[in-house]
């Protein structure tokens, strides 16, 4: 079996970044909802076997795919199944292991994310399938009086459990702590996001520390520092860059072999820009990628459309948003 940080070294090898298609399927529907489909378990399928089968994004960009529970176990349309067509790509399988985002009790608007009874046994029926890593992802919600200490503690403490948790199982844990850009009200400003994360990068690596989790065998899947979506002032793709570099050098220590991004809401452009600007300015510790859900999918799935014959085309478009990012991860693209 290949050693956590092996694994890890791969997902953010030079040029590739993760696929994350791990919708649940509330969050999957109201994808598809945006384009007039109502989801079901054939149109899912037909979905991912679309991106699954983008030969061209998948073996030359994308190192891993996050998958749900339902893609893990399950087959194309003529009976391959998924996890073989990723193995034919040299992508790992990683798997979403947490159960969604909750109300927090006696808190206004805040969230804590539930999966963590039972999760051995899960995690130990998902390396059977194949399963490299995991992600699990815990939401930070900044408003007049979010977040709390005590969210952003019970948020990094379930992290660290996850994470121990995979390491046992010999699945690389990737950890999301996500400082959402847009989240309601969503007017906070760029500095009140850097300090919203830091504070909860903080908090994460401290209570990984406690849980004795193998900093060389994980992966970090953070938020970019952003002004909120609705802010008046919208910082330059300079200050975005400076800022989230210097959030990270600052709390995420040198021993994580990687950083992949998640979008969080960005435009598609903005996601590479980001990206390739903090590669760009480099002098970091660890690989910098991205770990994009809609940023890679959005075009691909507007130009599916539910119909098996848009394979081609959604292909080229995931392919091409996956060739742009790749170029970002190098620092190396330009509008
Ligand atoms: P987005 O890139 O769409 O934010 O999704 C990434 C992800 O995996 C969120 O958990």
């Amino acid at each position: 079996m290949a050693s956590l940080n092996a694994i890890a070294q791969k997902l953010v090898a030079p040029g590739k970044g993760i696929l994350a298609a791990d919708e649940s399927e509330p969050t999957i529907a109201k994808r598809f909802a945006s384009i007039g489909l109502d989801s079901n378990l054939e149109l899912r399928r037909d979905y991912r076997e679309m991106l699954f089968r983008a030969t061209d994004a998948m073996t030359n960009y994308i190192s891993g795919v996050i998958l749900t529970e339902e893609t893990l176990e399950q087959s194309a349309m003529d009976g391959t199944p998924f996890r073989t067509l990723l193995a034919e790509a040299d992508v790992v399988p990683g798997i979403k292991v947490d159960r969604g985002a909750f109300p927090m009790p006696g808190s206004d608007g805040e969230k804590i994310t539930e999966g963590l009874d039972g999760l051995r046994q899960r995690l130990a029926h998902y390396a059977s399938l194949g399963a490299g890593f995991a992600k699990w992802r815990g939401v930070i919600t900044i408003n007049e009086t979010a977040p709390t200490r005590n969210n952003i503690r019970a948020n990094a403490h379930a992290l660290a459990r996850y994470a121990s948790l995979c390491q046992e199982a010999g699945i690389v844990p990737v950890v999301e702590p996500e400082v959402l850009a847009d989240g309601e009200p969503g007017d906070h400003s760029i500095q009140r996001c850097q300090d919203v994360t830091g504070e909860t990068l903080e908090t994460v690596f401290k209570e990984l520390r406690l849980a004795g989790v193998d900093l060389s065998g994980m992966l970090l899947k953070p938020n970019m520092v952003l002004a909120g979506h609705r802010a008046g002032d919208k910082p330059s793709v300079d200050e975005v860059a400076r800022k989230t570099r210097e959030t990270l050098l600052q709390f995420v220590p040198a021993a994580v072999p990687g950083i992949a991004f998640l979008s969080g809401g960005q435009t598609d452009e903005e996601a590479t820009a980001h990206l390739s600007a903090m590669n760009e300015i480099g002098n970091m510790p660890w690989h910098l990628t991205f770990s994009y859900g809609r940023a890679l999918q959005n075009v691909a799935l507007r130009t599916w459309n539910g119909k098996r014959e848009n394979f081609a085309p959604a292909q080229e478009a995931f392919a091409h948003r996956a060739r742009m990012n790749s170029l970002a991860s190098l620092g190396q693209w330009r509008r």
